[in-house]
C-alpha cells in the first residue's frame, strides 16, 4: 500500500493539467484503477489483516480523494484567471439593435384622453361593435325612417335589427340602461365605429370615435363648453380657444359642433384650418329629452350633455397627417414615424 501512495504521490507531482488529473482518477479509482483493484483483494486476506488493511485502504482513498479536489478546484481557478486575462470585451464593437413596439398612434391618442378624463372623474366603457339597431339609432331618437339615419350609411349583418355601430352614441343608452338606480354619470366611451364609406384620404369604412355623456342634476350648456375647453387645451395646447356653432342631431337638443381655433396659426389662417383660423372638432349637445326618458331617467330631474368626435381626425390635425389611410394600411414606416411623432 505503501508503494502504491508513493507512486501516487509522484504522479500528483507530474499533474499540471485538468485533464491529466482526471485522466489520474481513471488510473486510480477507475474500474480497473490501482485502489479499486487494491479493494478487490480485501475477500482473499485472512480475516485477522482484514481490518487493518481496510482501515489503510480507506485513508489512501480518503487521500487521494483530498488531493483531487484540491487541484480540481486549482485547475478550475487557473481557467478563470486565463480566460479573464485572454478574453476581452471589444466595447467599441456594434450593438445588437433590439426592436421594440410601440402603441399606434391612434392608440395614443385614446390614452392621452382616457387620461385626461379619468383624472375628471369619469369611467372608461366600452360597447360592443355589432350592435342592436335599437340602441344604435332608435333609443337615441331616431326612428327608422328618419333622414338623419341616411348620413350613417350603416352596414347591417341580419335584417334591419343587427348591425355594425355606426357611431359609439350607443354606448350612452346601455350605460343608461344599466345603471338601476338611475344615478348620475360620467363616461367616455373609445372604440371602433363603421360606415358604408368608400376609402379615401379623408374617409374610411371604419374609424374611431369618442363619445362622453354626463349626466346628472343642473347640468348646462356651460359643463360641456368647460369640458370640450380642457379637452382642447390638453390636446393642441393651452393657448386654442373652443366654440360652438348651432347643429341638429336627433339625440340632442339643443345641438352644437364644436371648433377650435387653429393651434398652429393662431385663428389667422393657414393650412391646417383652410384659411379660416377654426378646425371642427365634432358634435355634441344637451341630451334629448326623448332619450334620458327612452333609457329610465326622468327628464324632469335629469339633465345630461354628450359629445361625441373621430380619433383619425384629432391625429390627423394634431401630427400633420394628410391621408387617414395611413393609419390602417400597418406600413412600417409610417408607424415608426408616428412614434417619434406621439412622443
Ligand atoms: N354620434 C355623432 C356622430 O357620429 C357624434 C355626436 C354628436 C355624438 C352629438 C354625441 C352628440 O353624443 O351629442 O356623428
Amino acid at each position: 500500500m505503501n508503494d502504491v501512495k508513493e507512486r501516487l504521490d509522484a504522479d500528483l507531482s507530474k499533474t499540471n493539467t485538468l485533464e491529466k488529473l482526471n485522466e489520474l482518477k481513471t488510473l486510480y479509482m477507475g474500474k480497473k484503477g490501482i485502489i479499486t483493484e487494491l479493494t478487490l483483494k480485501i475477500k482473499d486476506l485472512p480475516n485477522e489483516e482484514k481490518r487493518e488493511y481496510g482501515k489503510s485502504l480507506n485513508e489512501l482513498k480518503n487521500y487521494f480523494n483530498e488531493k483531487y479536489d484540491k487541484l480540481k478546484e486549482f485547475f478550475d481557478m487557473e481557467e478563470v484567471r486565463n480566460r479573464l486575462k485572454y478574453e476581452k470585451v471589444d466595447v467599441t464593437l456594434p450593438g445588437v439593435n433590439v426592436s421594440v413596439g410601440a402603441p399606434h398612434i391612434l392608440e395614443k391618442v385614446v390614452e392621452e384622453l382616457e387620461e385626461l378624463y379619468l383624472s375628471m372623474g369619469y369611467d372608461v366603457v366600452e360597447g360592443p361593435e355589432v350592435e342592436k339597431d335599437l340602441y344604435n339609432f332608435e333609443m337615441l331618437n331616431l326612428p327608422k325612417g328618419h333622414p338623419a339615419r341616411d348620413a350613417q350609411d350603416t352596414f347591417y349583418i341580419k335584417g334591419d335589427e343587427i348591425l355594425l355601430r355606426s357611431q359609439t352614441s350607443p354606448v350612452q343608452v346601455r350605460t343608461m340602461l344599466a345603471n338601476e338606480e338611475k344615478t348620475g354619470i360620467r363616461i367616455i366611451c373609445p372604440g371602433k365605429t363603421y360606415r358604408r364609406d368608400y376609402d379615401d384620404a379623408t374617409h374610411s369604412h371604419q374609424f374611431t370615435q369618442m363619445e362622453g355623456l354626463v349626466v346628472d342634476k343642473e347640468i348646462s350648456l356651460s359643463d360641456l363648453k368647460g369640458t370640450l375647453d380642457i379637452m382642447a387645451k390638453k390636446l393642441f395646447g393651452e393657448h386654442v380657444e373652443t366654440r360652438f356653432r348651432s347643429s341638429f342631431y336627433p339625440f340632442t337638443e339643443p345641438s352644437v359642433e364644436f371648433d377650435v381655433s387653429c393651434f398652429k396659426c393662431n385663428k389667422k389662417g393657414c393650412n391646417v384650418c383652410k384659411e379660416t383660423g377654426w378646425i371642427t372638432i365634432g358634435g355634441a349637445g344637451i341630451v334629448h329629452p326623448n332619450v334620458l326618458r327612452n333609457c329610465g331617467y326622468d327628464p324632469e330631474k335629469y339633465t345630461g350633455f354628450a359629445f361625441g368626435f373621430g380619433i383619425e381626425r384629432i391625429a390627423m390635425i394634431k401630427y400633420g397627417i394628410d391621408d387617414i389611410r395611413v393609419f390602417y394600411t400597418n406600413d412600417l414606416r409610417s408607424c415608426k414615424s408616428f412614434d417619434k411623432r406621439g412622443e
